[in-house]
């Protein structure tokens, strides 16, 4: 199955995206953002300020209730994921790995979590095979492959999330504040991780309200205020020193 995709377009261009749940809870409000294909980019917010929500609809699991997005310049609607040459072309090419490990690890085994995107894709067993080996060894799971995933550590729960994406070998990493609950030697390996997925060409769209994190990783960082509209973009480096702006954003605190 082949869907061909805008040659050249961005990964992601959202206009003026607006979400609420239930019709009342707003939890985006006339976002605007493009994420160009092999960038790193940071969505930057505080608790409830939207991140979540904007990664699930980057990953089409949810739609806007106003504005457009498209991925690879084609309109990422819930009709054009009807379609099974989109779906499986745009699901092959993105992947999302949730904030919390237990709601993305359903599997008996570390193997078979790993195993389970690129079978559910239909990847020939023996290329599955050869993926499983290179993403255990990537994550150094070797060790934990026959544990089931809910026995792991938070950290060990991360990297299996992370390995039974890799397996997918996606082209676009939506990763939903990776580093939340994880050890300081653990949020190391996470950020040399990402690195090295950025440093393959790979488009990376962190939620995080990490600081550290963005200034390690990202190229462009978007800022989500309480009221959940985006109030600034910039590199790191002019976000970072924004003090003022990180205040009234909810990232810092007064000094
Ligand atoms: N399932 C839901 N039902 C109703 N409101 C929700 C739901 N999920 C999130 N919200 C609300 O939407 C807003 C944005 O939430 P979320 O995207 O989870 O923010 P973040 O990931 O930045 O913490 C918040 O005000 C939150 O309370
Ligand atoms: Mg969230």
């Amino acid at each position: 199955m082949e869907h061909s995709f805008e040659a050249g377009a961005p990964i992601f261009e959202v206009r003026d995206l607006c979400y609420d749940y239930d019709g009342q809870i707003a939890a985006l409000e006339g976002i605007n953002l493009t994420v160009q294909a092999g960038e790193s980019v940071a969505i930057l917010g505080s608790n409830g300020s939207g991140k979540s929500t904007l990664l699930k609809i980057l990953d089409g699991l949810y739609f806007p209730s106003r504005g457009t997005v498209e991925a690879f310049g084609h309109p990422l609607s819930e009709q054009a994921l009807r379609d099974d040459a989109f779906n499986f072309a745009f699901r092959s090419r993105v992947g999302f790995v949730f904030q919390d490990s237990d709601a993305q690890l359903f599997m008996p085994s570390v193997w078979e979590e790993i195993a389970f995107a690129p079978l559910q894709l239909g990847i020939p067993p023996e290329e599955v095979t050869a993926r499983i080996d290179a993403a255990l060894a990537a994550l150094h799971l070797e060790k934990l492959r026959d544990r089931p995933p809910h026995q792991l550590s938070g950290g060990e729960k991360k990297k299996v999330s992370l390995a039974s994406i890799l397996s997918l070998a996606p082209q676009v990493w939506l990763l939903d504040e990776p580093s939340a609950g994880l050890d300081p030697r653990s949020v190391s390996w996470l950020i040399d991780f990402i690195t090295r997925q950025a440093g393959d060409g790979k488009t990376i769209v962190l939620a995080t309200h990490d600081l550290e994190i963005v200034e390690a990783i990202s190229e462009q960082v978007y800022v989500l205020d309480e009221d959940h509209h985006l109030v600034a973009a910039g590199t790191p480096g002019e976000i970072l020193k924004d003090t003022s702006l990180l205040v009234q954003a909810n990232l810092a605190r007064h000094k």
